[in-house]
C-alpha cells in the first residue's frame, strides 16, 4: 500500500476501491486474492486498522467505529460475492459433467446358484436337520480306500460296475463313489479315541468319476451323497425309518418309499430304496418307466470287513450307509432329458434354475 496518512477519508476510499475490486473478481481464485490483498492479515485495510494509533487520541473512537462497520461490511461482501461465484462454478461443472439420464441402464448380468449346488444344499439341510454332520473327503483316492477296504478284493466282479479312471501311478485313481470316505471318517474317529471310538453320523457330498463314455444318459462326472452311521445297537430298522424320513422332508410328506433288496459289497444285507414317481404320482408315465416307482438311492448294513477295516469292532458296532447320485435325482425331477446339460455350461440351461 501507498504511504496514505490515516484519515477516516483514507479508509472510505479504501473500500470503495476494495468494492469495486470484489465485483470484479471473477472467480474462486480472484477472490481469494482479493480476501487476502484487502482483509488478509496483511491486507491494506488491515494494515490501516493497525495504524489507530498514528491519530490524535480524540479522533480514535470514531475511526475505531467506522473502521469496524467496514470491516463487517466488506466481509458480508464477500461473503455474498463467493455465494455468487460457488453457484456459477457449481453450474459450469454441472453443464460440462452433463449425461443423459434417458439412456438406458446396463443390466447387471446376475449369477445363480447350479442345480447341483442347490439340490446339494438342500440335502445338506435336511441331513444337518437329521443330526448328520457334512464330511468332505477327497476326489483322489487310492485303489485300497475304493475298492479293497470297501470289501472289494482285486478282480471283483463288482468293480465291473465302477469303470475307473487310473492314474500313471498305478495305486491312485479319481474315486468312482463317495463310499470310500466312509473309511477315512472311521479311521478319523478312531484316530481320536481307539480304545472307545464315538458314534458317527454324516452325510459325504462329493465328486466322483467314472470312465464312461458320455452319452445322454451317462458322464464322467457326478455328484453323489453318501451317508453313514455307526454306533451301538444300529439296526435295519434305523436305516428304514431314517431313509423314509428323509425322503419325506425331501419329496413331501406324503412320499411314498419301497426298499428292494440289492448287492454291494460294502453292506449286508444291501438295499435299493424307491421313491413313488413324483411326476406321475405313481400311476405311470414316461420318466418312471410306466413302474411307478423311481430308484434314489442304494443302501445297506454296514459291511462287518468294512466296520473292522474302519477301526470300530463289529461285535460291538453295527451301522448303515446309503448312497444316492443327484443329477440323477434332478433330471427325474425335472425331466432333463440329457445328462450332458449338466457340465456343458450352456447359460440357457442354467438360467433356468
Ligand atoms: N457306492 C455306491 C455306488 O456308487 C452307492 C452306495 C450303495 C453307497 C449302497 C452306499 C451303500 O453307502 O450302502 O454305486
Amino acid at each position: 500500500m501507498q504511504d496514505q496518512s490515516v484519515t477516516i477519508q483514507t479508509l472510505e476510499r479504501l473500500t470503495t476501491e476494495a468494492l469495486s475490486a470484489l465485483e470484479s473478481a471473477a472467480d474462486s481464485k480472484a477472490l481469494e486474492s482479493w480476501h487476502s490483498a484487502y482483509l488478509g492479515r496483511r491486507g491494506s485495510v488491515t494494515q490501516m486498522l493497525r495504524r489507530v494509533g498514528e491519530l490524535p487520541k480524540e479522533e480514535r473512537p470514531a475511526f475505531g467505529r467506522r473502521a469496524n462497520e467496514i470491516k463487517v461490511e466488506l466481509e458480508a461482501a464477500y461473503e455474498a460475492q463467493a455465494g455468487v461465484i460457488r453457484a456459477a462454478e457449481m453450474e459450469k461443472t454441472l453443464a460440462e459433467g452433463a449425461i443423459d439420464v434417458t439412456l438406458p441402464g446396463r443390466p447387471v448380468a446376475r449369477g445363480r446358484l447350479h442345480p447341483s449346488t442347490q439340490i446339494l444344499r438342500r440335502i445338506y439341510q435336511i441331513w444337518a436337520d437329521m443330526g448328520f454332520q457334512i464330511y468332505r473327503s477327497r476326489d483322489v483316492e487310492t485303489d485300497e480306500y475304493n475298492f479293497q477296504l470297501l470289501n472289494f478284493p482285486p478282480h471283483h466282479p463288482a468293480r465291473e460296475m465302477q469303470d475307473t479312471f487310473y492314474t500313471t501311478d498305478e495305486d491312485v485313481l479319481l474315486r468312482t463313489h463317495t463310499s470310500p470316505g466312509q473309511i477315512r471318517a472311521m479311521r478319523e474317529a478312531v484316530a481320536k479315541n481307539p480304545d472307545n471310538p464315538p458314534p458317527i453320523r454324516i452325510a459325504l457330498p462329493g465328486m466322483c468319476f467314472r470312465s464312461e463314455q458320455i452319452t445322454a444318459r451317462s458322464e464322467v462326472q457326478f455328484n453323489q451323497v453318501e451317508g453313514l452311521a455307526v454306533g451301538i445297537d444300529i439296526t435295519f430298522a434305523d436305516l428304514k425309518g431314517t431313509l423314509v424320513d428323509f425322503a419325506r422332508r425331501m419329496f413331501g410328506q406324503n412320499a411314498r418309499t419301497r426298499f428292494r433288496a440289492s448287492y454291494f459289497p460294502f453292506t449286508e444285507p444291501s438295499a435299493e430304496m424307491d421313491v413313488e414317481c413324483f411326476v406321475c404320482g405313481g400311476e405311470g408315465c414316461s420318466v418312471c418307466k410306466q413302474s411307478g416307482w423311481l430308484e434314489i438311492l442304494g443302501c445297506g448294513m454296514v459291511h462287518p470287513i468294512v466296520l473292522q477295516n474302519g477301526g470300530y469292532d463289529p461285535r460291538r458296532y453295527t451301522g448303515y450307509a446309503f448312497g444316492m447320485g443327484l443329477e440323477r435325482q434332478l433330471m427325474l425331477r425335472y425331466k432333463i432329458d440329457d445328462i450332458r446339460y449338466f457340465w456343458g455350461n450352456d447359460a440357457r440351461f442354467l438360467e433356468q434354475f
